[in-house]
């Protein structure tokens, strides 16, 4: 869990940026909720020197990344990375193609936490990413400092089968997420490209899905210009599937400025506690019931999630009922609010992409969904 700098910021990154935003990661309640990493994405490279190594744009990093991860390392907090596999990046800067060795030890030295290696300008057939790839993973390993590794090549030659195997700890499955439902890139598309891999994952190799555009509102490269981003409903959405996904979860809006809704949202525990389970197992759907998805998630200790999800563009309404075998009321909790689930049983009121995530703490138990006409 962190937070990563592209949709926010691209070129607007800078040392005082990250250290505002992991001041704001300690104070806000983010770092205690479990947000650890801040990583710099594309644009913080500033060439190479006359030796060929990596080194961060002077005007933007004055004193340097090495400088900046020990700032980091003194709040508690790490320092992710990012390069690329071609000559050059995505945005145009020094890829890591042929100094794959160099830029590993360079990001070791600098006391690096995590690095994404991203996959433009590079050639497109799998065995060309694989090799690339374990090159990086390879160089990274043999650094001899845990550096989490993350590969970026979109889910275009599907990673879930070989990324593991190159030392990457995660690796994306769609292209970039749009602060958007729906739409290729929407949050609806992603979720649903992500959730027939749940086999490909598990503790140490996930699949990533992605950046959180919660609390982006629209003011970021992850969408039209102009549009106003998602609604909160829409955004406890990602985060709610996201979990079920049991998804990294690195925010990427500008948390100086979040406000206490999107705060809020980012640090729900009991949702939280939902992705980051101990088992590792992530779920997926079970049911599709007309607008309504379920989805469900096997949990640690013989607990489950259940989420439910409005696809439509329209409200819906439903009573979801928990049925019980040890008494009255089945021991189930709605993760957002935390509030029991009284009677084991409600009636609810779906906005349109709305989700409720439910936390159940028996397994074998299957709620009952039955809609109801709309009034
Ligand atoms: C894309 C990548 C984004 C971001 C961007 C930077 O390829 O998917 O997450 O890293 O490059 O240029």
């Amino acid at each position: 869990m962190g937070w990563m700098s592209w949709n926010a910021f691209g070129y607007d990154l800078s040392e005082e940026v990250v250290l505002a935003t992991a001041d704001t990661m300690l104070r806000s309640g983010l770092y205690a909720a479990g947000y650890t990493y801040l990583c710099l994405d594309d644009c913080w490279q500033g060439g190479r020197d006359a030796v060929g190594r990596l080194r961060a744009d002077p005007a933007r990093f004055a004193h340097g990344i090495a400088w900046l991860a020990g700032q980091l390392h003194t709040m508690g907090l790490k320092l992710g990375i990012y390069t690329c596999a071609g000559p050059r990046t995505c945005a145009g800067e020094a890829g890591s193609e042929g100094f794959e060795e160099l830029d590993a030890t360079t990001f070791a030295e600098w006391g690096i936490d995590y690095v994404k290696e991203d996959y433009c300008d590079a050639p497109p057939e799998r065995s060309a990413a694989l090799e690339r790839y374990r090159r990086m993973g390879m160089a990274l390993r043999a650094t001899g400092r845990p550096i989490v590794f993350a590969v970026c090549e979109w889910g275009k030659r599907a990673p879930w089968e070989w990324a593991a195997s190159v030392g990457a700890s995660q690796w994306r499955t769609s292209d970039d997420i749009q602060d958007a439902w729906g739409g290729t890139g929407g949050i609806l598309e992603v979720a649903e490209r992500t959730e027939p891999l749940a086999r490909w994952a598990g503790p140490g190799h996930w699949n990533d899905p992605d950046m959180l555009v919660v609390g982006l509102r629209g003011r970021s490269r992850a969408g039209a210009a102009g549009t106003i981003g998602c609604s909160e409903a829409e955004y406890r959405s990602q985060l709610s599937l996201w979990a079920m996904l049991a998804a990294p979860l690195f925010a990427s809006c500008d948390l100086r400025q979040a406000d206490a809704t999107t705060l809020a949202l980012l640090t729900a525990p009991a949702v939280l506690a939902i992705d980051q389970d101990r088992l590792g197992r992530p779920g997926g759907r079970v049911r599709r019931a007309g607008p309504v998805d379920v989805w469900h998630r096997e949990l640690d200790g013989g607990a489950q999630a259940v989420a439910i999800l409005n696809r439509s563009d329209d409200p819906v309404s439903l009573r979801v009922t928990w049925p019980s075998r040890h008494g009255p009321a089945p021991d189930v909790i709605n993760a957002w609010s935390e509030r029991p689930l009284e009677g084991g049983s409600e009636l609810l009121r779906l906005e349109p992409h709305a989700t409720v995530l439910y936390r159940s703490a028996s397994s074998g138990v299957n709620p009952i969904i039955g809609l109801e006409p709309e009034r």
